[in-house]
């Protein structure tokens, strides 16, 4: 198995995409930390895995708090007892004009999406470093960190600025064994875009946007996560994959 008795954490591990790759970890025999701002959901996560006879901690965690950070880094470090891979999926996205957006709007956003990346990243690079370690960060980026669609001011230049940090981060700490890599996903099917689904006019509108004519599953962005962590693909750093199905390539005519 591809991860086997790896540590990994996972933020956002509650829902969604990180709440796949929680699974599809599990499944490579990783031991895994789910962090998560509603410890319900991550409690969730790990019971599920526990009950299919995995490893699994559920932690609350407010990514964009830096003592909130350090202290799960920490606890998921002692419940595992190593730490080898670090998957920043926790996210929030606003759909308002930047006509209309708040200033609050505007800091939450760009807090929990990029400050709430830097700061695991971070807190986890170190102790890597510290302890004289090699590992792995793959952070959840977007198409909407390589081009822009309306109403989503704050979350297209948080997902620009995941961008710009997964290549800083890469760059720094290559010679240090740290990998960092992104994913930039197209629209997948999970709680944090459930409501795009429920007009069928607008569900077209979004099969239409991918050239594969459909939108994605969580777990497809999960395996993609994992091809970036694993270590048979060791050379691959800085690199933004796109799992887009097509949609960045270029406009239908
Ligand atoms: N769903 C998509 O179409 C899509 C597309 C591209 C990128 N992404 C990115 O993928 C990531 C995961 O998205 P998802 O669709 O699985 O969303 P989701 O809403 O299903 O899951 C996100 C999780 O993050 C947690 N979270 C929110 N704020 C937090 C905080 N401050 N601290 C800790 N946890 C917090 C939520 O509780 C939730 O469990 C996000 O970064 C999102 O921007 C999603």
């Amino acid at each position: 198995m591809r991860f086997q008795d790896r540590g990994v954490l996972v933020t956002g591990g509650g829902s969604g995409i990180g709440q796949q790759v929680c699974y599809a970890m599990m499944e490579e025999g990783a031991r895994v930390a789910v962090g998560d701002l509603d410890l319900e959901r991550a409690e969730a996560t790990a019971a599920e895995i526990r009950r299919r006879k995995g490893d699994a901690h559920a932690f609350q965690v407010d990514v964009a708090e830096p003592g909130s950070v350090a202290r799960l880094v920490d606890a998921a470090a002692s419940a595992l007892s190593r730490l080898d891979v670090l998957v920043n999926s926790a996210g929030v996205r606003e759909i308002v004009s930047v006509l209309d957006l708040s200033f609050e709007e505007w800091q939450r956003v760009i807090n929990i999406n990029l400050s709430g990346t830097f700061l695991p990243s971070q807190a986890f690079a170190r102790r890597l470093v510290r302890e004289g370690k090699s590992g792995q960060i793959v952070n959840l980026a977007s198409t909407l960190g390589l081009m822009a669609a309306p109403n989503r001011a704050a979350y297209t230049a948080s997902k620009h600025g995941v961008v710009g940090l997964t290549r800083e981060m890469a760059l720094e700490l290559g010679d240090k064994g740290i990998r960092v890599n992104a994913v930039a996903p197209g629209v997948v099917r999970t709680p944090l875009t459930e409501r795009y689904f429920q007009d069928p006019n607008y569900a077209q509108a979004i099969r239409d946007i991918h050239a594969l004519g459909r939108w994605a599953e969580p777990r497809e962005v999960a395996n993609a996560i994992l091809f970036l962590a694993d270590e048979a693909n060791g050379f691959i750093t800085g690199t933004i994959l796109t799992v887009d199905g097509g949609w960045t390539i270029g406009k239908k005519m």
